[in-house]
């Protein structure tokens, strides 16, 4: 077990519930520090330490899963109800576990539209999407449960096998602009490695509830495929105006843009000393590129 990990115990088991993008590079990196972690996922796979969890069908892990379990990563958005998965099938059982820690992945959407303005932890929430006033109430839930919770709030994620560079690759992308418009985003492995980071200093660290993960940089979304195809060394395709797109866009890509914010990451990097693998999306761009 090398040194990153040396203030996690070395009994210290993970179950990482919803083992898609985020939770698959979390696990992997557990399990390189040498750390037990089982996973879930909706259906089967050939993972031998993976098992099934569905609570839309209500298929729930044997009981055997949860011994001895002390950390538990939440990598599920709300079910369509707006209920948060893990509470509503699992609360009463994870309340039996001796757990010294539960991540739980939101989504900065719980802070609605600033019209650009930088947004941070101490802030409001002001929820503006319907999907994003179910966040804050599996936020709440969480809060409430009792259980040593600490919440992730995380804007667009980006990474190897998922980024602008598939999109290119797959002829999905549009280069849409919109005056003054910004997003935020993370790499991956920036919110893998921000997560280790707070466990292993966990002792020493002052304990925040709920913690922005962003990168340094919010930029418009222009700025982000321009540099790819820079990256590519093509021409990038004539951008179209938001306001003749959107006609085009599905509801949830519309939604998107509706939304205009730059979210704060000064609690992580400055106030909790995080130090970024990837402060801007040209590092982060760069890496994916060795991926595509
Ligand atoms: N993608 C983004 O840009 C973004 C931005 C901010 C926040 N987030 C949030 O951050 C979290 C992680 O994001 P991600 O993109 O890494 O997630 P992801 O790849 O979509 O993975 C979600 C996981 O949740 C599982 N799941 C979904 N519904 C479930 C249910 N009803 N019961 C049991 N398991 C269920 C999925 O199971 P299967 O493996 O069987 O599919 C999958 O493993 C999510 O909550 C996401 O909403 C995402």
């Amino acid at each position: 077990m090398n040194n990153i990990a040396s203030s996690l115990n070395k009994k210290s088991k993970f179950l990482i519930l919803g083992c898609g993008y985020s939770g698959s590079f979390f696990t992997k990196t557990i399990r390189k520090l040498g750390f037990t972690a089982l996973t879930s996922s909706r259906s089967k796979n050939k993972d031998p330490n993976s098992f099934i969890f569905n609570s839309e069908t209500n298929i729930l892990p044997n009981k055997e899963i949860f011994d001895g379990v002390t950390h538990i990563l939440s990598c599920i958005p709300p079910d369509k109800n707006g209920n948060d998965p893990v509470l509503k099938c699992l609360k009463s059982k994870l309340k039996t576990c001796s757990l010294e820690w539960v991540g739980y992945l939101s989504t900065t959407g719980v802070y609605g539209n600033t019209q650009g303005d930088w947004v941070s932890e101490i802030d409001i929430p002001n929820p503006f999407q319907k999907r994003s006033q179910k966040r804050l109430n599996c936020e709440k839930e969480w809060i409430a449960s009792g259980l040593p919770v600490q919440i992730f709030r995380l804007p667009g994620i980006y990474g190897p096998g998922r980024s602008t560079f598939e999109a290119i690759k797959n002829n999905k992308i549009r280069v849409i602009v919109k005056k003054n418009q910004v997003f935020s985003r993370i790499h991956v492995a920036d919110i893998v490695s921000a997560i280790i980071y707070l466990l292993k200093n966990k002792d020493s660290l002052k304990f925040y509830q709920i913690i922005n993960i962003g990168d340094d940089e919010p930029c418009s979304q222009m700025e982000v495929i321009q540099y790819c195809y820079d990256l590519l060394g093509t021409k990038m395709p004539e951008p179209i105006f938001f306001e003749d797109a959107k006609k085009e866009l599905s509801p949830i890509a519309k939604s998107f843009w509706m939304e205009n914010r730059r979210v704060s990451n000064k609690l992580l990097c400055k106030t909790l000393g995080y130090k970024l693998i990837y402060k801007n999306y040209k590092l982060g761009l760069k890496n994916c590129l060795l991926n595509v």
